[in-house]
């Protein structure tokens, strides 16, 4: 390679970078890119650093010339890039400025509390009420076997007394399976499982095909069972008398009326004094008016009674040796007397208006 092979490479080169520089780092969009056209001239492998490179070549006599060009050259590349950089950053900010406001000092958006449903609140303050007074809690299977459901409780096969829940069937291989009616099928369940003494409530949804303003396809109940030896009807008008006080207050009365119930002999309904125009109170015209109650001053709340030998023979307990007495009421019924609710689908409905008002 002669020396003015290199001289005019040298020309050649500086004329390519002052004309491609500042084209170069105008076009850079961003930062990076701006770095990387940076890289391409002034880097380890750059077009400018391999100039530097050539001027070992060049003749002695016009070194010191390319020398002053080349350097001038990349002190004007430097600035270029240093200006193009703070162009780039102005450019950002003022974009940034631009764009739609963040106004900080507007009130947050505040996630709104979760609260229990009132059936779940209900629930609990039953299970509480019957734990205080010795009973375990127990669960069972919503679907569960119409054996559990009907049989094992004194049903006689397709008797019409099963009419009276009419019940929604599951399709299964083989055993029969249906969405439970009551939670009495836990009864069963129970005493399939332990032996006595026993005393347990099991609360849980329960399913019928009924649907109007006091009757939901789906519902709650809790279920209550005490077996021993010597258990009477006294220990049962005891413990619910109790019950009903705790849960609406010491002056509420509890009256016991005959009923037909397949698994309990003898069966009977409980009603509580009218907790809307409480009659203990006196006021015999507020009772004749209140229609929660239909001026009786009594509101039924649940069925009960000692449990039938046949039930005990089923589970294989010894109906000369055990008596027990059960008892099954309606967890919507009793939030609704409480809560003041006159159509059990608002709670089915989960309109957040609705459910703020109850705690
Ligand atoms: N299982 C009954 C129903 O759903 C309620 C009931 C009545 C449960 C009497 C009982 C009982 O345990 O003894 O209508």
């Amino acid at each position: 390679m002669t020396d003015t092979d290199a001289v005019t490479r040298f020309e050649a080169g500086l004329a390519d970078v002052r004309e491609a520089f500042g084209s170069a780092f105008g076009e850079a969009a961003d930062e990076q890119s701006l770095r990387a056209a940076n890289a391409k001239l002034t880097g380890p492998e750059g077009t400018l650093t391999k100039l530097m490179k050539l001027m070992r070549e060049v003749p002695g006599d016009r070194r010191r010339e390319f020398g002053q060009a080349a350097n001038a050259l990349k002190e004007e590349v430097a600035a270029a890039f240093d200006g193009a950089l703070v162009a780039l950053a102005q450019a950002e900010r003022e974009a940034e400025l631009a764009a739609p406001h963040i106004d900080v000092s507007l009130p947050g958006r505040r996630p709104k509390p979760g609260r229990l449903h009132p059936i779940t609140r209900v629930t609990i303050e039953l299970v509480d009420i019957f734990t205080a007074l010795g009973f375990d809690v127990a669960h069972g299977p919503e679907i569960d076997l119409y054996e559990y459901n009907f049989d094992k409780l004194g049903f006689p096969p397709d008797h019409p007394a099963t009419d009276m829940q009419d019940s929604f069937f599951v399709k299964s291989d083989g055993a029969r399976s249906m969405l439970r009616t009551h939670t009495s099928t836990i009864q069963v369940r129970e005493m399939l499982k332990r032996k006595p003494p026993l005393a347990i409530v099991a609360p849980g949804a329960v399913y019928r095909r009924d649907d109007d303003i006091t009757h939901s396809p789906m519902f709650f109940q809790i279920e209550g069972l005490l077996v021993d030896e010597k258990v009477s009807f006294a220990d049962l008008k005891g413990v619910l008398t109790r019950f009903a006080q705790r849960l609406f207050g010491p002056d509420v009365g509890v009256r016991g009326r005959p009923s037909y119930f397949p698994f309990v002999e003898p069966g009977a309904e409980i009603d509580i004094s009218c907790v809307f125009c409480k009659p203990w109170e006196g006021d015999a015209a507020r009772t004749a008016a209140c229609r929660v109650c239909k001026g009786t001053g009594w509101l039924e709340i649940l069925g009960c009674g000692m449990v039938h030998p046949v039930v005990f023979e089923s589970v294989g307990y010894d109906p000369e040796k055990y008596t027990g007495f059960a008892f099954g009421l309606g967890i919507d019924r009793i939030a609704m007397l409480k809560y003041g609710i006159s159509d059990i689908r608002m709670l089915y409905e989960n309109d957040a208006r609705f459910l703020e008002q109850i705690g």
